[in-house]
């Protein structure tokens, strides 16, 4: 089954099992509403193609480790675009889930996603306790304090913020998650994969800012300029859209390197450019040095 098919498979029956029973269903009606369409689906593509590279021998574990990590950063979404975060009335194209269902409904279908995720990881220790128990390590780590997400949107209220330290924590942590994952899914260790997941992260950033500062709403499916409205430390701010693009390139040119030696070494290095090509943002030639 290609990849996409199975990130969306296990997606939707997560969502499916979330919504079972006597649930309240404005609330079940928004989990589907925050997960699906979903955007590029990035996170979990890295995952499989890493637990794939590794042998895949368990992959109904890989698809629930898959859909895990997109349900955390489906729930990242949800919070980020509230008014006491980023204000944003629009997400991927559409209404946010604010927006869409009010405040409270949006605060609780976040925390019901990021329940869910650890719920489809713990289910899926009938498949591997012990890979399962470092799946939820590794998603812990990435989503909350000191180096998740969370210690990430934490940055925002901190009077310094050190721009290297914010992304590597809002965005490098689900990217890490993502390498990690992949490759304990499969049975090996992850600390080999953490570089790669870190620099896929580093990189994703700088080009969601360059994005932020070029692009329009309409290009980008969510509202343009938040960085510099919400006065956010940000990649173009720093080093100028020159600067951002050529520091972009540096990082992703260097990501292939780190792939650790694996069965499937060499596609996964083809996924990588891949990727990295969809991640290049189309910046005006006048800013390429
Ligand atoms: C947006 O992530 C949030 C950032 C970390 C910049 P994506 O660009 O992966 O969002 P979707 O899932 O494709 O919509
Ligand atoms: C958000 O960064 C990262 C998380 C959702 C944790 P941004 O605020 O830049 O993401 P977008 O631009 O709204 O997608
Ligand atoms: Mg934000
Ligand atoms: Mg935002
Ligand atoms: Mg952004």
């Amino acid at each position: 089954m290609p990849v996409s098919e199975r990130i969306e498979t296990a997606v939707a029956q997560a969502i499916r099992q979330s919504q079972a029973g006597p649930a309240p269903g404005q609330l079940a009606e928004a989990l589907d509403y925050a997960t699906s369409p979903g955007g590029a689906r990035i996170r979990p593509t890295i995952l499989l193609s890493v637990a794939k590279a590794c042998g895949d021998d368990r992959p109904e574990l890989a698809n629930s480790a898959a859909a895990a990590l997109e349900l955390i950063h489906c729930a990242s979404l949800v919070h980020d675009d509230l008014p006491c975060f980023d204000d944003a009335a629009l997400r991927r194209g559409k209404p946010s889930v604010h927006r869409a269902y009010s405040e409270p409904l949006a605060v609780l279908a976040g925390d019901s996603l990021i329940v869910l995720a650890f719920e489809v990881l713990a289910r899926a220790s009938s498949e591997d306790q012990c890979r399962a128990a470092q799946l939820l390590l590794s998603l812990a780590r990435r989503t909350g304090m000191p180096n998740g997400i969370c210690a990430g949107q934490g940055w925002e209220s901190e009077p310094r913020i050190d721009l290297a330290a914010y992304h590597r924590s809002k965005t490098a942590a689900l990217f890490i998650a993502a390498t990690e994952m992949g490759a304990i899914s499969a049975g090996h260790d992850p600390e080999p994969w953490h570089d790669l997941g870190a620099l896929i992260g580093e990189a994703f950033q700088v080009a969601d800012d360059l994005r932020d500062a070029l692009l329009d709403e309409n290009a980008l499916g969510k509202p343009a300029g938040q960085d510099d409205l919400h006065g956010r430390p940000n990649a173009v701010a720093e080093l100028g859209v020159g600067g951002a693009f050529d520091r972009l390139s540096d990082i992703l040119a260097g990501a292939i390197a780190t792939i650790p030696s694996c069965p499937g070494e060499a596609a996964l290095a083809k996924v990588v450019s891949r990727q990295a090509e969809m991640i290049m943002p189309a910046v005006p030639a006048r800013y390429r040095s």
